[in-house]
This record gives structure tokens, C-alpha cells and sequence, in this order.
């Protein structure tokens, strides 16, 4: 279902899309990037919940998706933005090395990069929006999210249930700044993603 809506969607990407799925259901479980079990919900759970993110970014942004593991969410922005530059922050050389081949066989090194390390550690240009999904309890991804961000800029974290409490307990990490739930990907996905977007 998920499929058709992207191809309905975001026509002139699914064929990237595509390719990327391809790439996760073959090397991503050969390499132990993505679960056996997952390849039946590739499209469902992980393409079009990230998809969904795409609505909250503004227009030519630059991004950095920090844990991007296979490159969720990040490639899959990639792939449907091509208007966005997407930095994906990752420490596993393996990780790295999955990545790179996808962005190279995707043709997407004119707007997207890996960079190799801890989003604490690496040296980068600040974003317009950070993204992460299933990285950190919200408390950690912000310390290390925050200084990434550019003035104006936003986390935008995908979270489940959990947000509400992830955001009390991030209290002292947010000071003043505001933490809103927000549901996206209504066209896309049911239930709709939860992301938790952090304004700088
Ligand atoms: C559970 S995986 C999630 C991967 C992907 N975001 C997803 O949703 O499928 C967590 C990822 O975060 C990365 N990671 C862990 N600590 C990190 C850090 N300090 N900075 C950047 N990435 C980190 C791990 O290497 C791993 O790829």
C-alpha cells in the first residue's frame, strides 16, 4: 500500500526509491544492516514512516541525519528532496561503506555525503534540521543534536509512544526552547509518523 501511495506521491523518485529498497532487502540483510524479518515491511515500516518527515523540511535545506545506520531517515530524504542537501552522520566503517555504495549507484553525490563518526565528535558545517531516528532517548540526541543545528534551524526526531515522556525528561537539556509532537505522512502512513520537532 505504502508503495503505491509514494509512487502517487513522489513519481519522479520511486524509481530511486526502488533501488534503495532493493538495496536494503539484498546487502542490507547480507550485512547484517536491517533484520531478516524486516524485508517484508522495507516499504511500510522504514521507507514511507521516513518519507513521512519529508513535509516538516523547508525548501534547499541542508540536513544532517545523525545515526543514519542503512540511512533511515536520511537517504530515503534524500531520495524524495531533491532540492536538499543531506549530510549522514554514522561511526560504523561498515555502515559507511553501505552508504557510500548506495549514494554512488543512486547518483546522489552531488547532494548527499557520509560523514564517518560520533555526532559529538565530527566536525561539520551546521544544518537547517538534524534528524534521527531510534538513536538516543531524546535527553542524549539533543546534546549531541543541538550544537549541529543553525540559527532558525530544528531537531526533528522520529520518536513512537514514548514522545511525551521523552520530553519531560529532556527538560533540562531544552531549557526554553519549545518540543512539539507533531503526526506526519497522513497521505502516506497509518498510524501517522510521531516526530518530536525541537525549534534551536
Ligand atoms: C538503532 S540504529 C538506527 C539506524 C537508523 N537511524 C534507523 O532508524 O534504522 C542506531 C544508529 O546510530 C548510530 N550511532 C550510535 N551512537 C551514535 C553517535 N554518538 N553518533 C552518531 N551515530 C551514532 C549507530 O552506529 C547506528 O547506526
Amino acid at each position: 500500500m505504502s508503495r503505491e501511495l509514494l509512487l502517487a506521491k513522489y513519481p519522479e523518485s520511486f524509481a530511486g526509491l526502488t533501488s534503495y529498497a532493493h538495496w536494503l532487502a539484498t546487502a542490507g540483510v547480507e550485512r547484517g544492516l536491517i533484520g531478516p524479518r524486516e524485508t517484508e515491511r522495507i516499504w511500510d515500516r522504514h521507507i514511507a514512516n521516513c518519507a513521512a518527515m519529508a513535509e516538516l523540511i523547508p525548501a534547499n535545506a541542508r540536513v544532517i541525519d545523525i545515526g543514519s545506520g542503512a540511512g533511515l531517515p536520511g537517504l530515503v530524504l534524500g531520495i524524495v528532496r531533491p532540492d536538499i542537501h543531506v549530510t549522514l552522520i554514522e561511526p560504523l566503517q561498515r555502515r559507511c561503506d553501505f552508504l557510500n555504495e548506495v549514494i554512488a549507484d543512486l547518483e546522489l553525490g552531488q547532494r548527499v555525503e557520509v560523514t564517518r563518526g560520533r555526532a559529538q565528535d565530527v566536525s561539520v558545517a551546521k544544518a537547517d534540521v538534524v534528524t534521527a531516528r531510534a538513536v538516543a532517548p531524546l535527553n542524549k540526541l539533543l546534546t549531541w543534536a543541538l550544537p549541529l543545528v543553525a540559527p532558525g534551524g530544528q531537531v526533528l526526531a522520529m520518536k513512537g509512544s514514548s514522545a511525551p515522556t521523552e520530553i519531560e525528561e529532556a527538560a533540562s537539556v531544552l531549557k526554553n526552547r519549545n518540543a512539539e509532537i507533531i503526526l506526519c505522512g497522513q497521505d502516506l502512513v497509518d498510524p501517522m509518523t510521531t516526530v518530536v520537532r525541537v525549534s534551536s
